[in-house]
C-alpha cells in the first residue's frame, strides 16, 4: 500500500467472461499496492435496464462470485454494492445542483448510445441516463479515489468526473476533491470466438463459469484463418483468433505455433486441442477458488456487508465534509 486510493466498478450484467478476467487480474494486481475499492454499480445497471430488474440480484450474485473467483481478496480490498451506500445518492443529487446540463449532453458515449439502444428498441430518453456519468463521479469522489482503473471507452466518463471536481472545488472555495487520474493499463484485449468483439450478448464468450469441456467446445468453434482448407496448407497466424490466445494462454510456446502454422505443419484441430489445455490450466485456480466459495456461500453476504459497511464509513466521512462545504 501507500500509493494511494484505488476505485474501480462495473455494471453486474450477468455472468463474466475470459476477457473481463484480464481486466480483473489486472485490478488482484493492484490490490498489493493500493487501497483498492470495488464496487458492483447495480444503479448504473438501471439507468438502461430499467425494465429488467427481475435477474439484477443473481447478476450481483454472479459477478461477485466471479469477482472472488478471479483472486480479488476481501481482505485486501474493500468489496461493496453501490446500492448499500446510499451516500452515492446523496452526492449524486447535490452534484446535480451545479452540473451544467451542456456538460452531459456533451459527453461522447451519451449521444451514440442514446441512438444505438434506441435502434435496439430500448428508450433511454431518461433522466437516470443522462445523469449516468454524474453517478459514476459521485462514485468515485465520494472515496477521493487518486486512481480509477478503467478501459479506454471510459476516458470521457473520467474527465468528466475531473471536472466535476473542479468546479465543487472552485464553486465552494475548497479543496475537497483530488482529481482522480485514470489508469489504463495494458489488459489484452481478447476477442469472441467468432473474432468480433466479445460479448455475452453476441454469443461468442468463453464464461469465466465454463467446466473444462465447455472451454474445448468454445474452442473448437473458434474461427481460423479461412484460407486453410487442408491441414498442409500454409496459415496465416495473424488473421487467426485461435493465435491470438496462444499469444495469452501459451507465450512459451508461441514462436513455434506460428512457425508450423505457417509452414502447414500442423491442422487445426491439434493446434485448438492445445489452446484448450493451456485455457483450462490458467482457468484450474479460477474453478478452485468457485469451488471452495460455492461450498460456503453464506460467506459472500457476509464479504459484501463487510465491504459496504467499510465503504459506508468512508463515504459518510466525505459526505460530512461535503455538506459543510456546501453549506448544509
Ligand atoms: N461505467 C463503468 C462501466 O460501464 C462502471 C462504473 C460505474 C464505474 N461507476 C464507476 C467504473 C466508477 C469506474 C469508477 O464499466
Ligand atoms: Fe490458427 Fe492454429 Fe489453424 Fe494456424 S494452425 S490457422 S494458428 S488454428
Amino acid at each position: 500500500m501507500g500509493h494511494g486510493r484505488i476505485l474501480s466498478g462495473m455494471r453486474p450484467t450477468g455472468r463474466l467472461h475470459i476477457g473481463h478476467l484480464m481486466v480483473l487480474e489486472n485490478w488482484v494486481r493492484l490490490q498489493k499496492d493500493y487501497e483498492c475499492f470495488y464496487f458492483i454499480a447495480d444503479w448504473h445497471a438501471l439507468t438502461t435496464a430499467y425494465e429488467e430488474t427481475e435477474e439484477l440480484k443473481a447478476n450481483i450474485r454472479y459477478m461477485l462470485v466471479d469477482w472472488l473467483s478471479a483472486g480479488l481478496d476481501p481482505d485486501l480490498s474493500t468489496i461493496f454494492i453501490q446500492s448499500h451506500v446510499k451516500e452515492h445518492a446523496e452526492l449524486h443529487l447535490l452534484f446535480s445542483m451545479f452540473t451544467p446540463l451542456s456538460w452531459l449532453e456533451r459527453v461522447p458515449t451519451y449521444k451514440d448510445q442514446l441512438q444505438q439502444l434506441g435502434q435496439e428498441g430500448k428508450d433511454v430518453s431518461t433522466y437516470g441516463f443522462l445523469g449516468y456519468p454524474l453517478l459514476q463521479a459521485a462514485d468515485i469522489l465520494i472515496y477521493k479515489a487518486d486512481a480509477v482503473p478503467v478501459g479506454e471507452d471510459q476516458l470521457p466518463h473520467l474527465e468528466f468526473c475531473r471536472e466535476v471536481a473542479r468546479r465543487f472545488n472552485y464553486l465552494y472555495k475548497t479543496q475537497l476533491f483530488p482529481e482522480p487520474q485514470a489508469l489504463l493499463s495494458r489488459v489484452p484485449l481478447l476477442p469472441g470466438i467468432d473474432g468480433r468483439k466479445m460479448s455475452k450478448s453476441y454469443r461468442n464468450d468463453i464464461p469465466l463459469s465454463a467446466t473444462p469441456d465447455e472451454v474445448r467446445e468454445r474452442v473448437r468453434l473458434m474461427i481460423t484463418d479461412p484460407a486453410r482448407i487442408h491441414k498442409t496448407d500454409p496459415g496465416h497466424p495473424e488473421v487467426c483468433v485461435v493465435h491470438t490466445y496462444h499469444e495469452i494462454f501459451n507465450p512459451q510456446e508461441i514462436e513455434d505455433t506460428r512457425e508450423s502454422c505457417r509452414a502447414g505443419a500442423i491442422g487445426c484441430v491439434p493446434c485448438k486441442a492445445r489452446l484448450a489445455e493451456k485455457i483450462n490450466a490458467y482457468l484450474e485456480p479460477v474453478r478452485e477458488r468457485r469451488e471452495r466459495l460455492l461450498r460456503n456461500p453464506g460467506i459472500l453476504d457476509d464479504i459484501v456487508a463487510q465491504g459496504s459497511d467499510r465503504a459506508r464509513a468512508v463515504a459518510r466521512q466525505t459526505m460530512e465534509e461535503v455538506r459543510s462545504a456546501m453549506g448544509l
